[in-house]
């Protein structure tokens, strides 16, 4: 459940009508619900409540510094891909000893960064990984804590550029190799083996997949015991969908009892990486309609957000609710390509759109929240859309938007 609605035909974020903000702040604009971020961070923690477990929120699906710190202020962990998000992190007033780092090639720079702020956990994703983690750490003279990411070898029955789970992608250590990298592990100096995780995929809508990768982690952390190596934790990762159209993925509490379940009685702490379940429904991203376009074929409706602004429609094919900010109950409704003002046929934001929609008004396409402004670029020379943080009946601007002279400012002419 998200807090945007309708109010007297007005689309709101919260208590604050989202033409108000277009007023404001102009468009393309970001908008973010402090409410539902809460509420959907709450659903995981409050699910697990019964375990000792971790939220570490995956800051890639929105790292803006007042969504981290919304996170911050409720305790939360964080699962990091990079130095410049554990630099967010720590910005945003968030616990480095909360933190985990994923990602199949940290750089030594990044191991430094991450051994210096004391991070929870490195999840390491090969055999020269874990060498260079423990040649960084021998170097420094630290303890390394580190976790192998397992892949379990799972189909998460989703799109195919974000299943990661199976034997023929990229990432984690296969399942069949992985009692022996651990035992690799536990030789190399100043690593300290402390968990067990995995991550099968992104807007997973079906439970099986988790519990099945899940329980062939357990049975690891079984025969790792039996070898002598202790496991604390295990990390399920993120990957629970969200509602676009008409998907009914598992809300947060059937999931992770379903995981609490298999754990038994095995004292084991849980870690979430949630991303898109937490930040997806609580933002939109709302476009003005500069021209309606009638051709023989089609209409077009032709908005001042494009593929630089929100991506996963011309990435993933993905689907996005878009809805009118002010229902117009007078406008005749006529199906529309939404599209941006980019030069690429692939540039737009929905097709075949039911829209009661006129040159002039405004629409959001809903479920923007993630994955929307972290994806975004500066393709054409666009700058990147502001975004705004709702609180109630306050609203926030919380990052400015990009000025043409930022996007230019690193580049030089050559000499004479
Ligand atoms: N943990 C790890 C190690 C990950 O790689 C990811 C996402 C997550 C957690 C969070 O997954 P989530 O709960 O958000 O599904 N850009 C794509 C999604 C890519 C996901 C990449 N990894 C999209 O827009 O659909």
């Amino acid at each position: 459940m998200d807090f945007f609605s309708y109010q007297n035909h007005q689309l709101s974020a919260e208590q604050v009508a989202i033409s108000d903000l277009v007023e404001r702040y102009g468009t393309p604009l970001f908008v973010y619900s402090r409410a539902t971020i809460e509420r959907h961070w709450n659903a995981f923690h409050n699910a697990a409540k019964d375990r000792k477990h971790l939220v570490c929120y995956a800051v890639k699906a929105n790292s803006n510094l007042a969504v981290l710190n919304i996170m911050a202020r409720l305790g939360s962990g964080f699962d990091i891909v990079s130095g410049g998000e554990l630099a967010r992190v720590i910005a945003a007033g968030g616990d480095p000893k909360k933190v985990v780092f994923s990602g199949v090639a940290k750089t030594e720079l990044e191991i430094e960064q991450a051994l210096n702020a004391e991070i929870y956990c490195f999840n390491v994703e090969s055999q020269p990984e874990l060498e260079r983690i423990s040649a960084v750490a021998t170097r420094l003279k630290k303890i390394a804590p580190i976790s192998l990411r397992i892949n379990p070898d799972i189909d998460a029955g989703t799109h195919p550029y974000i299943s990661t789970g199976l034997k023929e992608n990229k990432f984690g250590i296969p399942i069949e190799k992985a009692s022996d990298a651990y035992q690799y592990a536990s030789k190399l100096p100043n690593l300290n083996i402390v968990g067990v995780d995995c991550h099968i995929g992104s807007q997973l809508t079906e439970i099986s997949p988790f519990v099945e990768a899940i329980d062939k982690l357990l049975a690891l952390i079984d025969n790792l015991a039996e070898q002598g190596i202790v496991i604390h934790h295990l990390d399920v990762g993120g990957g629970l969908g969200v509602n676009y159209d008409d998907e009914t993925p598992p809300l947060p509490d059937a999931y992770a009892n379903a995981i609490v379940e298999r754990l038994g009685n095995r004292d084991l702490t849980l870690l979430f990486e949630p991303g898109r379940a937490i930040m997806a429904n609580a933002g939109i991203l709302v476009s003005k309609v500069e021209f309606i376009k009638e051709t023989e074929t089609k209409n077009f409706a032709i908005v001042d957000a494009a593929m630089n602004d929100l991506i996963r429609p011309a990435l993933y094919s993905a689907w996005q609710r878009i809805i009118p900010v002010i229902e117009k109950p007078q406008v005749a409704l006529a199906n529309y390509d939404i599209v941006g003002p980019v030069c690429e046929t692939g540039d737009f934001l929905g097709k075949d759109r039911e829209l009661a929609i006129e040159a002039g008004d405004y629409i959001a396409v809903r479920s923007s929240g993630a994955y929307g402004f972290t994806m975004s670029s500066n393709y054409n020379t666009r700058c990147r859309a502001a975004e705004v943080m709702v609180d109630g009946v306050q609203a926030h601007l919380v990052r400015e938007r990009e000025q043409v002279a930022q996007l230019f400012a690193g580049e030089s002419l050559l000499p004479e």
